[in-house]
Protein backbone atom coordinates (compact mmCIF):
# COMPACT_ATOMS: atom_id res chain seq x y z
CA UNK A 1 0.00 0.00 0.00
CA UNK A 2 1.40 3.02 -1.14
CA UNK A 3 -0.59 6.33 0.40
CA UNK A 4 0.53 10.33 0.09
CA UNK A 5 -0.43 12.08 3.65
CA UNK A 6 -1.61 16.14 3.29
CA UNK A 7 -1.79 18.80 5.54
CA UNK A 8 -0.99 21.58 7.04
CA UNK A 9 1.78 22.37 9.44
CA UNK A 10 0.59 20.86 13.01
CA UNK A 11 -2.37 18.72 11.11
CA UNK A 12 -0.90 15.41 12.12
CA UNK A 13 0.60 14.24 9.25
CA UNK A 14 3.77 12.59 11.08
CA UNK A 15 1.75 11.66 14.24
CA UNK A 16 -1.18 9.79 12.01
CA UNK A 17 1.91 8.68 9.86
CA UNK A 18 4.02 6.85 12.38
CA UNK A 19 1.25 5.20 13.73
CA UNK A 20 0.11 3.88 10.21
CA UNK A 21 3.23 2.57 9.21
CA UNK A 22 3.75 0.59 12.43
CA UNK A 23 -0.13 -0.60 11.76
CA UNK A 24 -0.06 -1.44 8.10
CA UNK A 25 3.94 -2.31 8.34
CA UNK A 26 4.66 0.50 6.13
CA UNK A 27 7.92 3.04 5.49
CA UNK A 28 7.27 6.10 6.92
CA UNK A 29 8.84 8.61 4.95
CA UNK A 30 8.70 11.92 6.18
CA UNK A 31 10.61 14.54 4.16
CA UNK A 32 10.71 17.07 6.76
CA UNK A 33 12.67 14.70 9.01
CA UNK A 34 15.34 13.59 6.40
CA UNK A 35 15.77 17.29 5.67
CA UNK A 36 15.87 17.79 9.49
CA UNK A 37 18.57 14.85 9.60
CA UNK A 38 21.22 16.72 7.01
CA UNK A 39 21.30 19.74 8.77
CA UNK A 40 22.14 17.46 12.10
CA UNK A 41 24.75 15.53 10.55
CA UNK A 42 25.65 18.85 8.86
CA UNK A 43 26.13 17.44 5.33
CA UNK A 44 26.28 19.71 2.19
CA UNK A 45 22.48 19.24 1.43
CA UNK A 46 21.91 20.41 4.99
CA UNK A 47 24.26 23.42 4.89
CA UNK A 48 22.25 24.46 1.84
CA UNK A 49 19.40 23.75 3.40
CA UNK A 50 19.55 24.77 6.84
CA UNK A 51 18.46 28.55 6.68
CA UNK A 52 15.63 28.42 4.18
CA UNK A 53 13.94 25.89 6.56
CA UNK A 54 14.76 28.07 9.67
CA UNK A 55 12.70 30.63 7.79
CA UNK A 56 9.81 28.08 7.26
CA UNK A 57 9.98 28.10 3.14
CA UNK A 58 10.38 25.46 0.51
CA UNK A 59 13.55 24.03 0.61
CA UNK A 60 14.81 23.45 -3.54
CA UNK A 61 12.50 20.95 -4.82
CA UNK A 62 16.06 18.88 -6.26
CA UNK A 63 17.11 18.47 -2.86
CA UNK A 64 13.76 17.35 -1.44
CA UNK A 65 13.38 14.78 -4.42
CA UNK A 66 16.93 13.75 -3.89
CA UNK A 67 16.54 12.72 0.19
CA UNK A 68 12.74 10.86 -1.06
CA UNK A 69 13.67 9.03 -3.73
CA UNK A 70 16.84 7.85 -2.30
CA UNK A 71 14.77 6.44 0.81
CA UNK A 72 11.42 5.21 -1.60
CA UNK A 73 14.06 3.01 -3.48
CA UNK A 74 15.76 1.73 -0.83
CA UNK A 75 16.19 -1.98 0.61
CA UNK A 76 14.35 -1.27 3.46
CA UNK A 77 11.39 0.32 1.70
CA UNK A 78 11.54 -2.72 -1.17
CA UNK A 79 11.67 -5.07 1.58
CA UNK A 80 8.25 -3.97 3.18
CA UNK A 81 6.34 -3.09 0.38
CA UNK A 82 4.88 0.21 0.81
CA UNK A 83 5.01 3.44 2.02
CA UNK A 84 4.12 6.73 3.09
CA UNK A 85 4.79 9.75 2.33
CA UNK A 86 4.62 12.52 4.80
CA UNK A 87 5.52 16.14 3.78
CA UNK A 88 5.84 15.06 0.64
CA UNK A 89 4.74 16.17 -2.15
CA UNK A 90 3.91 19.59 -1.57
CA UNK A 91 3.39 21.47 -4.69
CA UNK A 92 1.65 20.24 -7.64
CA UNK A 93 5.52 20.42 -9.41
CA UNK A 94 6.89 17.95 -6.70
CA UNK A 95 3.76 15.72 -6.83
CA UNK A 96 4.81 15.38 -10.94
CA UNK A 97 8.17 14.50 -10.23
CA UNK A 98 7.03 12.01 -7.40
CA UNK A 99 4.78 10.50 -10.47
CA UNK A 100 8.11 10.36 -12.48
CA UNK A 101 10.47 8.41 -10.16
CA UNK A 102 7.52 5.82 -9.16
CA UNK A 103 6.87 5.46 -12.99
CA UNK A 104 10.33 4.43 -13.18
CA UNK A 105 10.03 2.13 -10.63
CA UNK A 106 6.96 0.77 -11.55
CA UNK A 107 5.37 1.83 -8.40
CA UNK A 108 1.91 4.57 -7.89
CA UNK A 109 0.64 6.41 -5.40
CA UNK A 110 -2.64 4.66 -3.77
CA UNK A 111 -4.64 7.12 -1.86
CA UNK A 112 -4.33 10.48 -1.02
CA UNK A 113 -5.17 11.18 2.49
CA UNK A 114 -5.93 15.03 3.56
CA UNK A 115 -6.23 15.69 6.94
CA UNK A 116 -8.27 19.07 7.49
CA UNK A 117 -7.76 20.66 10.63
CA UNK A 118 -8.89 24.77 10.89
CA UNK A 119 -6.17 27.20 11.52
CA UNK A 120 -6.85 28.24 15.04
CA UNK A 121 -5.97 25.00 16.09
CA UNK A 122 -3.16 24.07 13.96
CA UNK A 123 -1.02 26.92 15.14
CA UNK A 124 -1.51 26.19 19.30
CA UNK A 125 0.02 22.17 18.57
CA UNK A 126 2.77 24.04 16.61
CA UNK A 127 3.76 26.47 19.43
CA UNK A 128 3.51 24.01 22.21
CA UNK A 129 5.89 22.10 20.76
CA UNK A 130 9.82 22.89 20.93
CA UNK A 131 11.07 22.26 17.14
CA UNK A 132 13.90 24.93 16.23
CA UNK A 133 11.10 25.81 13.04
CA UNK A 134 8.35 26.60 15.42
CA UNK A 135 8.74 29.77 16.58
CA UNK A 136 5.41 32.16 15.71
CA UNK A 137 7.63 33.78 13.07
CA UNK A 138 8.15 30.98 10.90
CA UNK A 139 4.53 28.77 11.39
CA UNK A 140 3.34 31.95 10.50
CA UNK A 141 5.29 31.50 7.25
CA UNK A 142 4.93 27.84 6.99
CA UNK A 143 0.89 27.76 7.01
CA UNK A 144 0.91 30.93 4.46
CA UNK A 145 3.60 28.33 2.08
CA UNK A 146 0.80 25.45 2.68
CA UNK A 147 -2.20 27.58 1.66
CA UNK A 148 -0.35 28.88 -1.98
CA UNK A 149 0.60 25.67 -2.61
CA UNK A 150 -2.16 23.23 -1.45
CA UNK A 151 -4.95 23.68 -4.22
CA UNK A 152 -3.12 23.33 -6.57
CA UNK A 153 -1.66 20.33 -5.44
CA UNK A 154 -5.30 19.28 -4.67
CA UNK A 155 -6.24 19.93 -8.23
CA UNK A 156 -3.34 17.60 -9.67
CA UNK A 157 -4.21 15.10 -7.19
CA UNK A 158 -8.02 15.37 -8.00
CA UNK A 159 -7.56 14.42 -11.19
CA UNK A 160 -5.92 11.39 -11.02
CA UNK A 161 -6.64 9.51 -7.45
CA UNK A 162 -9.38 9.38 -4.95
CA UNK A 163 -8.30 12.38 -2.17
CA UNK A 164 -9.83 11.43 1.16
CA UNK A 165 -10.57 14.07 3.51
CA UNK A 166 -10.01 13.05 7.34
CA UNK A 167 -11.26 15.27 10.05
CA UNK A 168 -7.57 15.78 11.63
CA UNK A 169 -9.13 17.95 14.83
CA UNK A 170 -10.69 14.51 16.45
CA UNK A 171 -8.15 12.90 19.08
CA UNK A 172 -5.12 11.02 17.51
CA UNK A 173 -6.19 7.46 18.24
CA UNK A 174 -9.72 8.37 16.46
CA UNK A 175 -7.95 10.00 13.57
CA UNK A 176 -6.20 6.52 12.68
CA UNK A 177 -9.03 4.68 13.13
CA UNK A 178 -10.67 7.20 10.72
CA UNK A 179 -7.67 6.37 8.32
CA UNK A 180 -7.77 2.86 8.90
CA UNK A 181 -11.14 2.28 8.04
CA UNK A 182 -10.55 4.32 5.18
CA UNK A 183 -7.84 1.58 4.04
CA UNK A 184 -10.70 -1.61 5.21
CA UNK A 185 -13.24 0.55 2.66
CA UNK A 186 -11.10 0.87 0.12
CA UNK A 187 -9.61 -2.32 0.09
CA UNK A 188 -5.76 -0.27 -0.17
CA UNK A 189 -3.93 -2.81 2.02
P1 LIG B 1 7.83 19.20 7.97
O1 LIG B 1 8.65 18.54 8.99
O2 LIG B 1 7.14 18.37 6.95
O3 LIG B 1 6.82 20.15 8.74
P2 LIG B 1 5.29 20.55 8.49
O4 LIG B 1 4.67 20.12 7.23
O5 LIG B 1 5.30 22.01 8.75
O6 LIG B 1 4.56 19.68 9.47
P3 LIG B 1 4.80 19.37 11.01
O7 LIG B 1 5.81 18.27 11.11
O8 LIG B 1 5.04 20.59 11.80
O9 LIG B 1 3.35 18.93 11.35
P4 LIG B 1 2.58 17.55 11.13
O10 LIG B 1 1.40 17.77 10.24
O11 LIG B 1 3.52 16.43 10.77
O12 LIG B 1 2.01 17.36 12.59
P5 LIG B 1 2.63 16.51 13.78
O13 LIG B 1 2.20 15.10 13.67
O14 LIG B 1 4.08 16.79 13.87
O15 LIG B 1 8.70 20.29 7.16
C1 LIG B 1 9.55 21.18 7.84
C2 LIG B 1 10.28 22.05 6.84
O16 LIG B 1 11.09 21.22 5.98
C3 LIG B 1 9.40 22.85 5.88
O17 LIG B 1 8.97 24.07 6.44
C4 LIG B 1 10.36 23.04 4.69
O18 LIG B 1 11.29 24.06 4.96
C5 LIG B 1 11.09 21.71 4.64
N1 LIG B 1 10.38 20.73 3.79
C6 LIG B 1 9.82 19.55 4.18
N2 LIG B 1 9.26 18.92 3.14
C7 LIG B 1 9.45 19.72 2.07
C8 LIG B 1 9.06 19.62 0.71
N3 LIG B 1 8.34 18.58 0.26
N4 LIG B 1 9.42 20.63 -0.12
C9 LIG B 1 10.14 21.68 0.32
N5 LIG B 1 10.52 21.85 1.61
C10 LIG B 1 10.19 20.87 2.47
O19 LIG B 1 1.84 17.15 15.00
C11 LIG B 1 2.11 18.47 15.45
C12 LIG B 1 1.79 18.54 16.97
O20 LIG B 1 0.39 18.33 17.15
C13 LIG B 1 2.50 17.45 17.78
O21 LIG B 1 2.87 17.98 19.01
C14 LIG B 1 1.43 16.35 17.94
O22 LIG B 1 1.60 15.60 19.10
C15 LIG B 1 0.16 17.19 17.97
N6 LIG B 1 -0.97 16.47 17.41
C16 LIG B 1 -0.99 15.74 16.25
N7 LIG B 1 -2.22 15.24 16.02
C17 LIG B 1 -3.00 15.69 17.05
C18 LIG B 1 -4.38 15.50 17.38
N8 LIG B 1 -5.22 14.78 16.60
N9 LIG B 1 -4.84 16.09 18.50
C19 LIG B 1 -4.02 16.83 19.30
N10 LIG B 1 -2.70 17.02 19.05
C20 LIG B 1 -2.20 16.47 17.94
Amino acid sequence: MNLVILGAPGSGKGTQAVRLAERFNLRHISSGNLLRAEVASGTLLGKQVAGVMKKGKLVPDEAVLKVVSEVLTDEETTRLGGWILDGYPRTADQAEALEDVLSRNREAVEAVILLQVAADVLVPRLTNRDRADDTPETVRKRLEVYDREIEPLLDFYEQRYDVHRVDGSKPIEEVTEDIAGLVDVYDLS
